[in-house]
């Protein structure tokens, strides 16, 4: 028998992709294995997230994280020791109650969630840390990758207001294939950009720099990229949008700065409905603010039973939220975040009430990422249906696509997707 009793907790300063400094954690047990996470940190955060804890003051913007890394030595550490480490939910719920505040911003949510996620980590052994996770003996399934091809809002210097123009490869026979279909549709953004001089470099997570007039602008070229790359729009690759209004909502109007003018609400829910109109859009993330409940409700309603509606700051990886959300018919989807909520307990919580509701679940990265790869076992291991990480380029992303692809490649058979009939938009 493993002896799986944590032995020690310890907290160091790394570094993210947007060169911010970030927490990571290692964990140790008492038969010599250990665990490591990194915190990922969100630019467009929604207001119910915890709270990271950052230093302030004049060094690294305010952003550095050395009271979190002592947070993690000084009281983390002798609150987990002899602990075991396979009790992750016992391990989560003493570090709600060791940081004592609903948003975690004690300790940190960045201290809090590397721990949690490095414990995970040590206790899943030798094996990898999706197959821990697992709960049912069911067949295993690689999430449908859902991955950004031009950044924009908080990511891009509010150069377009939407913050993500992304493809969903709908209609992938597996993981590997749809990599590959990705792959070729980011090549021809590439070259349709160069060809019209509007190559000007990248976003935070990787896509190409939205050098558009408007918003709908980016839309249209996601379509043109994929009709270049010889796929059907819509039928084999599809597009999605993170709008992330909460970004440019003020005084009961949205905000596009890009194209010099402010929509009420109305104005702008008929802006988004007319995309998806006129686009073969699939996902929708954000469309309204995040404390407009009756407009998401009214929203998902308008756009259809084929669209996927997903609320991310609407539901910050919140199972309550997630549980109210379904109840009202807010939106169809959750994206889930581990350090949105703070714990791997809360998380799976979120995604369990999807679940359970018949809501669609993402798990998802952070804007700001490392070369971490938790994110995919999680999703693997939880049997979430989608995964979201940015763009295909940058080795915080890649990292993540090509764990993936490791799993696939255990897997066998390209490494299979959930079937085309369990997302909204159906099947063929
Ligand atoms: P963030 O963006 O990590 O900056 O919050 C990601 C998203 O909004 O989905
Ligand atoms: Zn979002």
């Amino acid at each position: 028998m493993r002896d799986a009793r944590v032995v020690s907790v310890h907290g160091r300063r790394v570094w993210d992709s947007r060169g911010r400094p970030t927490v990571e954690v290692e964990v140790t047990l008492a038969d010599g294995r250990a665990g490591r996470a990194i915190a990922p940190a969100g630019a467009s955060t929604g207001r119910g997230e915890a709270v990271d804890r950052r230093d302030g003051g004049p060094t690294l913007g305010g952003r550095d994280v050395q009271g979190a890394v002592a947070s993690v030595d000084a009281e983390i550490g002798p609150c987990l020791v002899g602990r075991e480490a396979a009790d992750q939910a016992g391990i989560d719920a003493a570090l709600i109650e060791l940081d004592g505040r609903p948003d975690k911003s004690r300790l940190g949510g960045n201290a809090i969630v590397a721990t949690s996620m490095a414990v995970a980590h040590a206790a899943a052994g030798p094996g990898p840390l999706w197959q821990h996770l697992r709960d049912d003996d069911g067949p295993v399934r690689l999430p449908l990758p859902e991955i950004q091809i031009f950044g924009g809002g908080a990511h891009a210097g509010r150069r377009v207001d939407f913050q993500d123009f992304m493809v969903v490869p709908i209609g992938a026979p597996d993981y590997t294939t749809a990599l590959v279909w990705v792959a070729e549709v980011h090549l021809a953004a590439g070259r349709l950009l160069a060809d019209q001089g509007l190559l000007q470099g990248f976003a935070d997570e990787g896509g190409y720099w939205p050098a558009f007039t408007d918003n709908e602008q980016a839309v249209e070229m996601v379509v043109r990229s994929i009709d270049a790359a010889g796929f059907t729009a819509g039928v084999e690759v599809a597009v999605s949008l993170d709008i992330a209004a909460s970004q440019f909502h003020a005084d009961g109007r949205y905000h596009l700065a890009s194209e010099g003018r402010a929509l009420d609400p109305d104005g702008f829910s008929a802006l988004l409905l007319g995309l998806l109109e006129r686009y073969p859009i699939v996902m929708i993330e954000d469309p309204l603010v995040e404390d407009d409940r009756d407009g998401f409700v009214a929203f998902t309603e308008a756009a259809g039973a084929h669209v996927q509606v997903v609320g991310d700051d609407y539901l910050v990886t919140d199972a309550g939220r997630v549980e109210a959300a379904i109840r009202d018919r807010a939106g169809n989807a959750v994206l889930v975040k581990p350090n949105q909520v703070g714990t791997l307990t809360e998380a799976r919580a979120a995604l369990t009430a999807a679940h359970n509701g018949g809501f669609g679940a993402i798990v998802s990265a952070r804007s700001g990422e490392s070369e971490d790869t938790t994110v995919v076992h999680l999703a693997v291991g939880w049997g979430a249906s989608q995964l979201k990480v940015g763009s295909m380029t940058r080795g915080e992303r890649t990292a993540k696509w090509n764990e993936g692809l490791r799993i696939a490649d255990r897997l066998g058979n390209g490494g299979p997707l959930p079937d085309r009939s369990e997302f909204p938009w159906g099947g063929p």
